[in-house]
Formats: C-alpha cells, structure tokens, sequence
C-alpha cells in the first residue's frame, strides 16, 4: 500500500508571521482558525505549524520552555484542540515541530536535572551554530554547558536514558491529542562524540552531525513511539549526505519518513551561509538529479525552496523584478515535478519576496543579530553585512503574510512584530481569485500530484546536463513520460517540443510542431501517457 503522504503537499505556517487575530501584531492560532478555507482551497494536505510551545522566544519558539503549554501570545490549549479538530474537518492533517535537541534554558529540566544536559570543566573549541563558543559558564554549576544555538538553547544529553523516555513520552502525549506527525529540528545533532574532541578544520559539527549514536536512538524513538500511530515524520538534517538520507528513510530501517537535506541550500554560499556566491544552475541540476536518483525506490525526498530560515526563492534563484510572476511558477513547476514530498512555505505560493530594512535594528532574527555584531568586530563593513542579510537573513521569510492591500497586509490591526514587505499592495492573497496568479498556478500543481501517478512513482532522468540556463528532466513509468522544462533564465531559448500533451505552463501554451521556444523563466510540463 502507498502511504498518503506520498500524494501529499505539505504548507509551513509560521505562526508568528501568519495571521493576528487580537491586534497585537503577533500571529496566533485563532488566525489560522480564519485561515483555513483559504489552505484548503489551495489544496494542499497536511499543515505543519513551527513551534506553539510555550517560550521566552530568544529563538522565536525554538527554546521551548513547556512542551505541554501552548505559548500566551499565541492562544490557549482551548484553541489549539480547536484549530486540530477544524484542520480535521477539512480533512486536512497537521503536524507539529519536534524540537528536542535542545530546549530552553528556563525549561524546568534545566533548573532542576542538571544531568539532562551536557557539562564540561572546559569549553572545547566547538562554535555555535548561531556564532561564538558554543559553550558556556554557568556560575551556579561552575561547569560549561553545550549549546550549538543560542546560549538560552542549551543541548539535552540524548546518552541519559530518562532524557529519551521523557520525551517519548512527550510525543506520545501529542500524539494521543491527535495530531498526525512531527517535523523533527536538527533531529540529525542529537548524538555527540562522548570525547568532545577540538575540531581542528571546522566548528565542530563534524562530531555531532549525523553523530555515532543517532540511528540508535532514532530506531528506538521509532520503535517506542512512531511506530505505534499512523503519521508522518521529516527529520530536518543539515549536513545529510544522500548516503545518510537512505539511512534515515529506507522503510526497512524503521527511522524516519524523509528528511530536509541542505545541500541543494548550500549551493550559493562561500564558506558560511552568509558570504556570498552566485549559483550555479549547473550545480543545482546535479544536485536535485543525485538526490533524485539515490531514494528513488528506497527512501523517500522531500522536496522545497522555501522555509523559515531560507530567503524567498523568488529573490534567491528567480528574477523578483521584472519576472517575479512568471519566476515563481517556474520554480515551483521545477519542484512540483519531482519525486518526493513537496513542503510549501507560507507566502511562497503568492510570490512573496526577500526584504530590505535600511537599519539593523528593523531586523528581529537572533541568528542575524549575533553575526552582525561578530562580523562588526572581526572588521566587516556594515554595508557588507547588510548585503548578506539581504540575501540570506531568515527575516526575509518571516515578515509577516500578506493577506490583502490594507494596512499591514491585513496581517494585523496593530503593530506588527517584525515589519510587513512594503510591496504588500501589489503582492497580496487577493490574487487567489485571479485565474493567471502564482496562486492559482500553485493550486494546479498540487492537482496535478493527486491525479498523476507519474508525479509520485516514475523516475527521473535529467535533460541537456551542461545547459547552463535549462532545467529540463523527464520523469517515466513505464511507456508513459512527463518531461518538464525551465528556463532560469531572462533569455529565449528553442528547444525540441517534448512529445505528448501540453499539461500546464507558466505562459500561453507555446507554439511550434518541431521545436518550441521558452521565453524567459518559462515553464512547460508535457505529458505523454501511452493509452
Ligand atoms: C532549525 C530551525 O529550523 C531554526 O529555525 C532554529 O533556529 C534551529 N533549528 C534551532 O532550533
């Protein structure tokens, strides 16, 4: 049997950034209660909301200080039942964020169990992931506490059997509530090098990525608690090789569902995600063909562009200018295609673009503040470090959602946490009744999913590899072939016309018997079914 969330496309909420219902510029739950229609008329299946859980939000929820408590600005416990039982009126599914490699240093484990973390007498040279040591003193221990985020993030001993148990028995207790899966953070960091050895060549995450004991502990999570109820699971896991991805996916391993890899994320930076390298499309090409090819029939992908801690992929791999429109269908055709899980990210199926705030201080992300101030040190222009925000800070995926023309979006009647995207007036969910928008297009493409069974079981072989403006690749099963084009480019382009019937593209359907010609950031899917 086929499992369901292989025809399945998942939508990200950010909660913060998605809908205020009360006024005081936060997101909240009882927004999205508002906003559901408008998911379901998207049609996409399962709904994963980032963190709700209680926190002091020194990482917007990702320090979660009571895993059973929704957090006050966003609502109650009343209304997240709430919010399940309609998402499953809809027959919709939702799964939430598992964030349990570490939690927040006001978490009540970390004021009164002390061996539920990880101490040393003397901080190694590992770096936070969020910058600087990735150590720190505690005055009350006297010891040094790990913590591969911010300092509020301390990382939970996973080698601590009752530290395994007690969230087990976290999960189960959501579970029981209903809910239909996890995306589990960083799940890929939760095992360590019991030495702690200094890392000579990198910050560190050599000896806790993909680390010795995490197929251990994730096939006994598995055996515990997954195993018993019918859900998904993600595993987000920078630094997962495909090799590692077929580890974690393959069904006979009992771990997890599919996973985030990062690689195709790490394409346009030199070094750090924050310096800068154009990308290269060839690259991108190879890289989507290796992952495609290495869980076909094994595993299981997932599939995106886009999620809270990526800028808007319109901006990043698209022309946000003069093409944003025909750009982020094209992009999301390029996606769709695929094998895999496709994940939306809020804002992303209207075409939502990367922002630029002249100061600093406009900015709220912690991960950008703390690389501002070290790079300011270590001597770094400021207007070197504002390019780099622009084009890789996470704000650029948080602000808020923008629902209408009105003020703030129709985000919020107040003041929103984080500014709206100024080009809200233009780029706004009003489009939704417009039958030429990104959003009707995206509408078209999680149809296509559904009725297509070449989208979710054909392979895949990619097409004129050494193009350096084309993304082209057919999918088959058995005689029947979708082939798929894209232009990444602002050039014209004639290519031979795919056999078959034109299925859907992001302009008039082309002309042409013998050849076609893809305008710029064109996209076209042909579809060739042998009856
Ligand atoms: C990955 C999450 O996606 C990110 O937003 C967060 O800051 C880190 N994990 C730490 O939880």
């Amino acid at each position: 049997m086929e499992e369901w969330w292989k025809k399945a496309t998942v939508y990200q909420i950010y909660p913060r950034s998605f809908m205020d219902s009360d006024g005081d510029g936060i997101g909240d739950l009882r927004g999205i209660i508002q906003k559901l229609d408008y998911l379901k008329e998207l049609g996409v299946d399962i709904l994963w909301l980032s963190p709700v859980y209680d926190s002091p939000n020194d990482d917007n929820g990702y320090d979660i200080r009571n895993y059973h408590e929704i957090m006050s600005e966003f609502g109650t416990m009343a209304d997240f039942d709430e919010l399940l039982e309609e998402v499953h009126n809809r027959e919709m599914k939702l799964i939430m964020d598992l964030v349990v490699n570490h939690t927040s240093d006001e978490h009540e484990w970390f004021q009164t169990k002390p061996d539920f973390y990880i101490w040393r007498d003397e901080p190694n040279n590992w770096r936070s992931i969020f910058s600087g040591s990735a150590w720190q003193y505690d005055e009350k221990r006297a010891r040094y506490y790990l913590h591969l985020f911010t300092k509020k993030q301390p990382d939970l001993n996973w080698e601590n059997p009752e530290v395994r148990e007690a969230v087990y028995g976290m999960m189960r207790w959501w579970l029981d509530k209903g809910i239909d899966g996890f995306r589990m953070d960083v799940i890929n960091l939760i095992s360590k090098d019991p030495l702690f050895p200094d890392d000579d060549k990198g910050n560190g995450s050599m000896h806790y990525m993909n680390g010795p004991k995490v197929h251990e502990h994730l096939k006994e999570m598995n055996e515990k608690v997954l195993s018993h109820y019918d859900i998904v699971t993600v595993g987000e896991t920078p630094g997962a090789s495909t090799k590692d991805a077929v580890i974690y996916t393959d069904p006979a391993n009992k771990e997890l569902n599919m996973i985030f890899t990062f690689e195709h994320m790490e394409l346009d930076q030199a070094g750090e995600k924050w310096d800068l390298k154009p990308l290269r499309l060839i690259d991108l090409k190879e890289n989507k063909e290796k992952w495609q090819h290495a869980l076909h029939t094994v595993g299981w992908n997932s599939l995106y562009w886009n999620n809270h801690d990526q800028p808007r992929v319109v901006s990043r791999f698209g022309n946000d200018k003069e093409f944003r429109e025909e750009s982020a269908k094209m992009l999301a055709t390029c996606l769709h295609f695929m094998q895999g899980t496709p994940y939306i990210y809020q804002g992303e199926e209207l075409g939502m673009t990367n922002v630029r705030f002249d100061s600093i201080d406009e900015y709220r992300d912690v991960e950008t503040h703390n690389m501002y101030k070290e790079r300011i040190e270590l001597g770094f222009s400021h207007e070197d470090i504002m390019q780099s925000i622009y084009a890789k800070g996470r704000d650029n995926a948080r602000t808020p959602m923008q629902w209408s023309a009105e003020p703030n979006g129709g985000f919020t009647t107040g003041t929103p946490w984080l500014s709206v995207n100024p080009n809200y007036p233009e780029i706004n969910a009003e489009q939704r009744h417009d039958v030429n928008s990104v959003y009707t297009y995206y509408r078209a493409l999680i149809a296509f999913r559904k009725t297509l069974d070449i989208v979710t079981t054909g392979d895949f072989t990619l097409l004129y590899r050494e193009d350096e403006d084309i993304f082209a690749y057919e999918r088959k099963r058995g005689d029947d072939t979708l082939t798929v084009y894209c232009n990444f480019s602002a050039n014209s382009r004639t290519l031979p016309r795919p056999s078959g019937e034109f299925l859907i593209g992001n302009y008039e359907p082309p002309a042409g018997e013998e050849e076609l010609e893809l305008r710029p950031y064109e996209a076209v899917a042909f579809y060739d079914e042998v009856k």
